[in-house]
């Protein structure tokens, strides 16, 4: 199938493509490279994407490397930072070589962090395989790493290449995965797409429309502010609460799961600021449900606040929300009294019925 290909505007008016299609990775991608000069390539991956689409990636590419790196994302650590760094140095690598980050949104971030600081940074490849790097991570320039005390606390902007959306991968993504990716399709719809929203809460339309529809919301946002200063924290929506969940669960709760459940705990707070009604919140429920998405936690609301402080996205001490005005209306507060946080805490963790 022909790759469909969409041009997004990265930092210093330097533009760089993203190619969507089925199959691309055994014929786009290598051209690409070819086109390149067939420079060294690195191909950084996980110990279960490799045997499905890293080994033979490789295998078609002259020049290049593969690196393993344990699945999850308890590896998205300085520690697996500084054995790639190593592995790098054994190969000799240098500023010419290419990383391709092949995998879901834990490789992107690594090994895109790893690109941005390698020798000062080296050139990068996205080619996301899980949906929500398809959906979401993967566009941007966004890439880091988890610290101890919370997620993504160090990382970089670094635009890529080329992105390569090799759709075919999905046939082999676990279904619990598809739901981790809807989790962000849904919220782009919330904070950008009302209309996807319908789509997704009757089941209409397709997988591949309701990617694309999430896609250009990313990257109207990430376009309009790429070093995330004003609306693009719009697309953390969800984000304080489910980067507090994942956290306090010990990354024992995926990130998309996370996400669903404070997508949730923001139409909470959001209807209990009188900021949305009642129906709005009702919606955003219900088409969580309907993609078999969680909407409670049993995690201690102590703990959680405890967490939501050490979250990147404070300002000046304050904590900052992205709440909803409603559907496709986000607003960003930072002025959220602790005895509504542990309010929304309480419903949350009620059953929602
Ligand atoms: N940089 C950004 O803008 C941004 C945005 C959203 C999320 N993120 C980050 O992305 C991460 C979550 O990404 P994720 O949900 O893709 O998690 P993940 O990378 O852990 O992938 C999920 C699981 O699916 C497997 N997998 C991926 N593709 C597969 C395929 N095609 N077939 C079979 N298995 C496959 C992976 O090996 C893994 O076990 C988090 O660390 C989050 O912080 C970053
Ligand atoms: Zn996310």
């Amino acid at each position: 199938m022909a790759a469909t290909r969409r041009l997004i505007q990265g930092a210093h008016g330097i533009s760089y493509s993203l190619y969507t299609g089925e199959g691309l990775l055994a014929d786009t991608l290598p051209a690409f490279l070819e086109e390149s000069g067939n420079p060294n390539v690195v191909i950084i991956t996980n110990e279960t994407i490799a045997p499905l689409y890293g080994t033979a990636l490789a295998s078609r590419q002259p020049n290049s490397h593969l690196f393993i790196v344990p699945d999850g994302e308890a590896y998205k650590s300085q520690k697996t930072v500084t054995d790639l760094y190593n592995q790098l140095l054994s190969i000799g690598a240098d500023r010419d070589i290419v990383i391709v980050a092949l995998g879901g949104g834990v490789i992107g971030d690594l090994a895109g962090f790893v690109a941005a600081t390698y020798l000062r940074g080296v050139r990068l490849i996205q080619c996301p395989t899980s949906l929500l790097a398809i959906a979401d991570a993967s566009i941007g320039g966004k890439v880091g790493i988890d610290l101890p005390l919370g997620k993504n606390l160090v990382g970089a902007f670094k635009d890529p290449m080329a992105i390569f959306q090799d759709r075919a991968t999905l046939k082999t993504l676990p279904d619990i995965e598809f739901r981790c990716g809807l989790a962000e399709i849904i919220k782009a719809g919330l904070v950008g797409d009302p209309d996807l929203v319908q789509l997704l809460v009757h089941g209409d339309g397709e997988l591949g429309e309701w990617i694309d529809r999430a896609v250009t919301v990313k990257i109207a946002m990430v376009e309009a502010d790429r070093e995330e200063k004003g609306q693009r924290a719009f697309l953390n929506l969800g984000h304080t609460f489910g980067h507090a969940i994942e956290q306090v669960s010990g990354y024992q709760i995926k990130h998309g799961l996370a996400v669903a459940i404070g997508l949730r705990a923001a139409a909470i707070l959001s209807v209990q600021l009188g900021l949305l009604s009642e129906d709005e919140a009702a919606l955003i429920t219900a088409v969580l449900k309907r993609h078999n998405l969680p909407l409670t936690t049993n995690l201690d609301s102590q703990a959680l606040i405890g967490a939501m402080g050490t979250d990147k996205k404070k300002a000046g001490g304050q904590l900052r929300f992205v709440l909803l005005e409603g559907i496709g209306k986000p607003t960003l507060r930072a002025d959220i009294p602790l005895s509504k946080l542990k309010d929304t805490l309480e419903e949350l963790n009620a059953d929602p019925g």
